[in-house]
């Protein structure tokens, strides 16, 4: 039986919902962070480095490094380790959105 964070603390989340992220349905619990939301939907890498088009997703996870920049409901570079998504949001990877 594999066992996640959430049954280690034993979280009793509210009910789940969901974002658009590029234009998918993404499912999302209360509480988590937009990062957390991509990570659990297997997506690690969101954006792209300007110089060398390197992959980058959340590294610090506290809001100091700003790898995670995203766009969410059309305010672009928020840090997906600090947004808490609620339900409906439209959230973007692109930086051309
Ligand atoms: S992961 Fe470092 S600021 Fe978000």
């Amino acid at each position: 039986m594999t066992r996640t964070p959430r049954d280690l603390a034993g979280a009793r989340p509210g009910p789940a919902f969901t974002v658009r992220v590029d234009g998918r349905e993404v499912d999302a619990l209360p509480g988590q962070t937009l990062a957390a939301v991509l990570w659990a939907d297997g997506t690690t890498a969101w954006r792209t480095t300007r110089v060398g088009g390197r992959p980058r997703g959340a590294f610090c996870g506290i809001g100091s490094c700003f790898d995670c920049l995203i766009t969410v409901n059309g305010v672009r570079d928020l840090r997906a380790c600090l947004v808490r998504p609620e339900p409906g949001d439209v959230v973007s990877t692109r930086d051309d959105d």
